[in-house]
């Protein structure tokens, strides 16, 4: 790597002309004397494939930089080529717009001003200050009904940017084939190889000798932290599918290894839905037990799951009110609680206030399909795969630790690891997901969040009577904050 003290800081039309010219097809260079931006030698390699080939196809861990390279493509690309059109998609809006657009708009700022400042903005374009129409980079989500939101790209010069790659829908990748430049066409897709099928798949198996494909480790960037990497090996396991797509950039094994496929659980932590305001609220409480401090609260409202609560060290009956005033704020119809061991103090405490707790024991025979599962932690398993498979609603990858304080965003994808991770086997033709114990004993840790998160499919909601308080207690949801228990 290079340092940023060899950044070209001024220079006149000629100069700039030479620099084009110079640079053209060569993006490390542009990158560190123009931007600003030193690459890491993974980022340098694929700004460096750029040069050489059409069509390029990165793979990689969480955090590696892809966004970075994507951005300075994207800057060289309207720096260096006259009049080119840029479309960039990715499959969700906050991707493109928080993420992406962030970053561009970040090396953007640091450029060399000559061409930092031939360059301006809109939410969804950046552009050429005399030529917008004709001359720029536009962020666009496109979905299955909608693809020709990225129809109709041509230029003497386009560039198509992908980023999330597999999660991008088959209609969209047809249409952006259809996005071609007369002089020269490029294409750099980027993301975290979640799925074992789609375009993005194929630019690195079947189709890899259209693409050149590079394969980036979280092992080998300087940007990610070596404690992520270990919690996640410590959490789930070196060889987990987790560890496989977040950490080594590698493609999860074939399903069938893990009960709930990795793509399942990523799409929905990624999927644009519409706020299911109005919609029912259920809670599923995973309350701790022994030798294992977590209590999990998960909220599903319709198919959207909100941000889940973490408590660690408290007893049943702070565990309680805390529960009771989240259902102040949230008014679910139902509270599903793990009964077994401490939960059943929590659940009674609930039930006796007046909520509509029901008491859950996992270890129970299943309640509605006792041919495929042997027990009811089974079907609960079942149950959220397939809600996942039904490809409508949203996980949320936040977690709160109090009442009052803001979610915070897992880095460390904790729920969409303990989601993938437990494997399954059908002994005597039902289904029984890998015990607690079989995962401690292949040091995984227990899966509480995703125990929450499944307790909210322990019945269809359409079976629930809203108005069935248990003991006629008065409306909960008058009951005030337990100012008493610290909420
Ligand atoms: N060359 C660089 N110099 C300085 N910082 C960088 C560089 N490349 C990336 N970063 C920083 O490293 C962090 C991770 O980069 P980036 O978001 O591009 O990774 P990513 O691979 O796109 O991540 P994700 O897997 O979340 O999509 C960001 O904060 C980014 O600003
Ligand atoms: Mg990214």
């Amino acid at each position: 790597m290079s340092n940023a003290s060899q950044r070209i800081e001024v220079c006149d039309g000629e100069q700039m002309a030479r620099i084009i010219d110079e640079m053209w097809d060569d993006r490390v260079s542009f990158a560190k004397y123009i931007i600003g931006f030193n690459p890491s030698d993974q980022q340098g390699d694929a700004l460096a494939a750029l040069d050489k080939h059409d069509a390029v196809s990165v793979k990689s861990g969480h955090g590696c930089g892809k966004s970075g390279v994507e951005s300075v493509t994207i800057l060289h690309y309207m720096s260096c080529r006259t009049f080119p059109k840029i479309p960039c998609t990715s499959p969700s809006k906050h991707q493109l717009y928080d993420v992406l657009w962030a970053e561009l708009s970040k090396w953007h700022r640091q450029m060399n001003p000559l061409f930092r400042d031939m360059f301006t903005w809109t939410k969804e374009k950046f552009m050429h200050k005399e030529h917008p129409e004709e001359w720029f980079a536009v962020a666009r989500t496109a979905t299955k009904e909608n693809p020709e939101a990225l129809a109709g790209f041509h230029a003497d010069y386009v560039m198509r940017v992908i980023d999330e790659a597999s999660g991008v829908c088959e209609p969209v990748f047809e249409v952006l084939e259809g996005a071609h430049g007369r002089l020269e066409t490029k294409e750099l897709m980027c993301g975290n190889p979640t799925r074992l099928d789609g375009t993005f798949y194929r630019s690195h198996t079947k189709d890899k000798d259209s693409y050149k494909g590079i394969t980036w480790s979280c092992l080998d960037s300087p940007w990610v932290k070596q404690q992520y990497i270990d919690r996640i090996f410590r959490k789930f396991g070196k060889d987990s599918n987790i560890a496989r797509v977040r950490v080594y950039g590698l493609f999860p094994l074939q399903e069938g290894d893990s009960f709930i496929p990795y793509a399942l659980v990523e799409d929905a932590m990624f999927r644009d839905i519409v706020p299911q305001e109005g919609q029912p609220v259920v809670f599923g409480v995973d309350v701790a037990r022994f030798g294992d401090d977590e209590t999990v609260i998960a909220i599903r409202r319709g198919d959207e799951f909100l941000p889940y609560h973490v408590l660690r060290g408290k007893d049943t009956v702070q565990i309680a009110s805390y529960v009771r005033a989240l259902a102040n704020v949230h008014k679910p119809i139902a509270i599903f609680v793990d009964v077994i061991g401490w939960g059943a103090g929590v659940h009674d405490n609930l039930y006796h206030a007046g909520f509509p707790s029901y008491g859950i024991n996992v270890s129970e025979s299943p309640a509605m399909e006792p041919d495929t599962y042997r027990r009811l932690r089974d079907e609960l398993w079942g149950g959220m795969r397939d809600w996942l498979q039904e490809r409508r609603g949203r996980l949320c990858n936040k977690y709160c630790e109090s009442l009052k304080g803001a979610a915070i965003e897992d880095t460390e994808d904790t729920l969409i690891g303990e989601l993938t991770t437990p494997k399954y086997e059908i002994p005597h033709g039902k289904i029984v997901i890998e015990s607690k114990d079989k995962l401690k004993a292949r040091q995984v840790q227990s899966p509480n969040r995703a125990d929450a998160h499944n307790l909210t499919f322990a019945q269809p909601m359409a079976s629930y009577q809203v108005d069935e308080s248990p003991e006629g207690n008065e409306d909960y949801r008058n009951q005030p904050l337990d100012d008493e228990a610290g909420y």
